[in-house]
């Protein structure tokens, strides 16, 4: 279910790419040679390698397939599976849950084409150099990529800790590769993080992705501006960056959501020097000092 879950977040970050290129101009013969280099490296993996083949493929009539193919994503259901398990776990796979929801979008296929008529955008063009914002677009994939798996690995571990499972993280990464849609060159890093260190906490923690998410973090946040001024949709490239970012944070504003929680419905809080101590605050002066202690989600 993971592995499907991973999967959904790999295609959407492939389509995502797929959509700023043509955004910004490059022809699809361009972009073939762009994955078929990009096969070459990091990003060296079966779905790019089939992206490439895919964008290569000439229709009977001696066109590409490709634009002709309608726009609405279908699903079995696995993607889903996961999302509905990451929230079943309480964790933040934020990067397969845009991936279904945007399967979601996309299949909305009449109502988006009325939006489209009436819904303004930006008038931006792009104006910076091609080839430079290809390698940070090849950058934000290979971050986006790496978030996507430490989370896929989150929820792994969580469950192995609810249901006291002794997982083999490693030996998992390695079983991707027989055969699997996501199988890649990249889960061989993710077996080698696991291998030096068993009881690894998250892989954006591992020196090598460490070292990767560092280099790419420029070009990554490039690519995420670049597509928000351009008003091209990239959920899934976002919310890994959004991720990273909330993962690096010490201090988060849950403060806050904490203080209107209680405001609101004396959910308690604590004190930062007193956890484990739930108080309640009388706001107002008149909502009275009774806490709510009901259930946690
Ligand atoms: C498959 O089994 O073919 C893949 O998991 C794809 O599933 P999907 O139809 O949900 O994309």
């Amino acid at each position: 279910m993971v592995h499907n879950g991973i999967e959904y977040g790999d295609m959407q970050l492939i389509g995502e790419v797929y959509h700023l290129m043509l955004a910004i101009g490059i022809n699809q013969e361009q972009m073939a040679n762009t994955f078929e280099e990009w096969n070459k490296g990091e990003l060296d993996s079966f779905l790019i390698d089939i992206t490439k083949d895919i964008l290569k493929f000439k229709d009977s009539d001696g066109k590409y397939l490709l634009p002709k193919i309608r726009d609405t994503a279908g699903q079995k259901g696995t993607g889903k599976w996961t999302a509905i398990a990451a929230l079943n776990y309480g964790m933040p796979l934020t990067l397969i849950g845009e991936a279904v929801f945007s399967r979601c979008l996309s299949a909305l296929k009449n109502e988006r084409q009325k939006a489209s008529q009436v819904l303004p955008g930006p008038s931006k063009k792009f104006s910076g150099d091609i080839k430079t914002f290809l390698e940070d677009i090849r950058q934000a994939l290979y971050a986006s990529k790496i978030v996507s798996y430490a989370q896929g690995f989150m929820l792994l571990r969580e469950a192995a800790a609810v249901h006291n499972w002794d997982l083999d993280y490693g030996s998992i990464a390695l079983m991707w590769r027989g055969g699997c849609i996501i199988r890649s060159v990249f889960l061989g890093q993710i077996k080698a993080a696991f291998d030096k260190d068993p009881n690894l906490r998250s892989l954006l923690l591992a020196p090598f992705f460490l070292d990767a998410i560092t280099k790419a973090q420029n070009g990554w946040r490039n690519v995420v501006a670049t597509a928000i001024n351009l008003g091209i949709p990239t959920p899934a490239l976002s919310t890994a960056l959004a991720f990273y970012d909330g993962y690096r944070s010490e201090r988060l504003p849950a403060n806050l959501l904490q203080a209107q929680r209680d405001y609101f419905g004396a959910h308690t809080y604590e004190l930062l020097g007193k956890e484990g101590t739930f108080v309640h605050t009388n706001w107002t002066g008149h909502g009275g000092n009774v806490s709510a202690s009901t259930y946690d989600a």
